[in-house]
């Protein structure tokens, strides 16, 4: 028993190595973790359970069967972050630059199958070269096994992708179609073709972070929903953003409970500028109204005049989707419609409640828009909260107008409890722009066109710049006071937590994706 116990503590130990100490060094020199250190870093102590440790690759070609590595880059099994069950894959950059051969494939999917089978979350920590390219299309088959699972998951179990080294080519597809993407500053870098085929067909000079690391896809393409500083920042983002996650589909959020600030929320009355011309920031609103410091942001540089992200209420998960007036005065564009569908979409489907804080000046008009979808675009966020059955509740900070009133969860679309604060604007658009068009005619024949403006504009908000003909008619169900918005948030979310809406049978709806 003896020397058949040393033969396999000595595989183990080989397998621990992955593709030997000298390609570790290399690992640590670039800052980065080994795959192994991430996933004891990730996991509650001693609760990892490796799954096909000493798997190896099958492959014969060009001398392939006299380098073998057990674990086949990736290491693969199950644990718990804060006591909650979770199935981990690491891809092992030592071992063959972390590339994807048809047994590392293999691993993961048996790991995807077992996560949609026991309902808990996937999480994978990619680093890695892309296809194994000695395996050719066998590793392409391999990935394609792995997209496949990650849409029969989709809205079944979160999925989480860690960006901790390379990411390219078809490789990208995988975190894509999860729900989160989270790079790593500096050593992360995901694009579908590299700076050398950029060159090539296009002639672009560009380095890998310009095109595709972890700045550019939080700023520019909205493909990195969070992004690190270092390896441990994004492990501990992750721990973090699943605590507001549920294990599956089928079950909510624990209930955290947390300490209160009342001191934010005493100021709540004072945020709103008198000038409805200038801004404010939106997060001070949340800050206000929200379990204290329990904000966490989603796409946080991407597409900033919406904000969205997770947060705490009497210490319930809840989704945030809230206009920023800070950027581009809070309007909806391409990017932020499609930013904020997604993130319904997201809360959806796991049974987080969300919270929808308007103060939207419209719709962004410009040639740049409408040439880039901005009728589908914005038609998502449309389509996303109409179908949304999970309690949902709104609140008008300031303005509502024209057809981004009805997109940012009015009452028509479905909404279950619709507050306004007093200085609410709820009207088909501002005064002035309103003025202009249905007073034309009085103004123009007027001895000073300008003075009569000014009186149409003031005749016109006085009218429609308040909350009260929504009010009247139902379409806001309340109109409150600021300091009393978390009250009365508690108490419509508390009322709304056994919602139950049974919708006709069908495949799916049509988003206009
Ligand atoms: C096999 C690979 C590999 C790969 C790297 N290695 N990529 N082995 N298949 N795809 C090996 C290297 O031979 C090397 O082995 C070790 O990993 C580390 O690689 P280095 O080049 O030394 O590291 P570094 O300088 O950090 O560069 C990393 C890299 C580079 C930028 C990722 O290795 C690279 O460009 N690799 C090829 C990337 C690529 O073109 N992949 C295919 C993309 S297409 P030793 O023995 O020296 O340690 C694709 C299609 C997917 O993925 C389609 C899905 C549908």
């Amino acid at each position: 028993m003896d020397s058949k116990i040393k033969i396999l503590s000595d595989k183990i130990a080989k397998a621990h190595l992955g593709g030997g100490t000298e390609r570790i060094d290399k690992q640590h020199n670039k800052k980065k973790l080994t795959a192994r250190e991430r996933v004891n870093y990730l996991l509650d102590e001693s609760s990892f359970e490796e799954i096909g440790i000493l798997v190896t690759h099958r492959t014969t070609d060009f001398n392939m069967d006299k380098e073998l590595y057990y674990g086949d880059g990736v290491i693969t099994g199950y644990g718990t972050i804060h006591n909650r069950l979770v199935y981990i894959f690491a891809q092992d950059f030592t071992v063959f630059g972390g590339s994807l051969s048809e047994t590392h494939a293999e691993k993961i999917c048996k790991i995807m199958d077992l996560a949609l089978k026991m309902g808990a979350p996937l999480i994978g920590l990619n680093d890695s070269g892309g296809a194994r390219i000695q395996e050719g299309v066998r590793s392409l088959g391999g990935y394609a096994e792995i997209f496949h699972r990650n849409v029969k998951a989709s809205g079944i179990i979160p999925q989480i992708s860690a960006i901790m080294g390379p990411c390219a080519g078809g490789a990208v597809y995988s975190p894509a179609i999860t729900d989160f993407t989270m790079m790593v500053e500096h050593s992360s870098y995901m694009f579908v073709t590299g700076p050398n085929v950029v060159k090539t067909v296009t002639n672009e000079e560009v380095t890998s972070e310009a095109l595709g690391g972890a700045h550019t896809h939080a700023t520019k393409s909205g493909v990195a929903h969070t992004t690190s500083s270092n390896d441990v920042e994004c492990l501990e983002a992750i721990k973090a953003l699943l605590a507001y996650l549920p294990q599956n589909n089928t079950k909510t959020t624990a209930k955290i409970p947390t300490e209160l600030n009342d001191e934010i929320r005493t100021q709540l009355t004072e945020i709103i500028p008198s000038n409805a011309n200038k801004p404010y920031d939106m997060h001070f609103v949340i800050n206000g109204i929200i379990d204290n410091d329990s904000f966490f942001e989603i796409h946080k540089d991407y597409a900033q005049n919406i904000i969205v992200g997770f947060a705490r209420l009497g210490g319930r998960s809840i989704g945030i989707i809230a206009n920023q007036p800070l950027h581009l005065a809070g309007v909806l564009d391409v990017n932020s419609s499609k930013k904020a569908a997604r993130f319904t979409r997201f809360c959806d489907s796991f049974n987080i409640p969300l919270l929808v804080l308007v103060d939207v000046p419209g719709f962004l008009p410009g040639t740049d828009q409408e040439w880039n979808g901005i009728i589908s675009n914005g038609a998502k966020l449309l389509f996303a909260l109409s179908e949304a059955t999970v309690p949902r509740v709104t609140v008008i900070t300031r303005k509502a107008y024209g057809g981004a009133y009805d997109v940012m969860n009015s009452k028509h679309i479905g909404a279950d409890i619709n507050f306004a604060w007093p200085n609410a604007e709820i009207a088909v658009m501002g005064a002035k722009g309103a003025s202009e068009i249905i007073f034309k005619r009085e103004i123009n024949d007027a001895e000073d066109p300008i003075s009569k403006l000014a009186e149409k504009e003031t005749e016109y908000a006085k009218t429609f710049a308040n909350p009260y003909r929504a009010a009247e008619r139902g379409f806001i169900d309340e109109v409150i006071l600021p300091q009393d918005t978390r009250r009365k948030l508690l108490k419509a979310f508390s009322m709304l937590e056994d919602k139950k809406v049974d919708l006709p049978k069908r495949k799916h709806g049509n988003i206009p994706l």
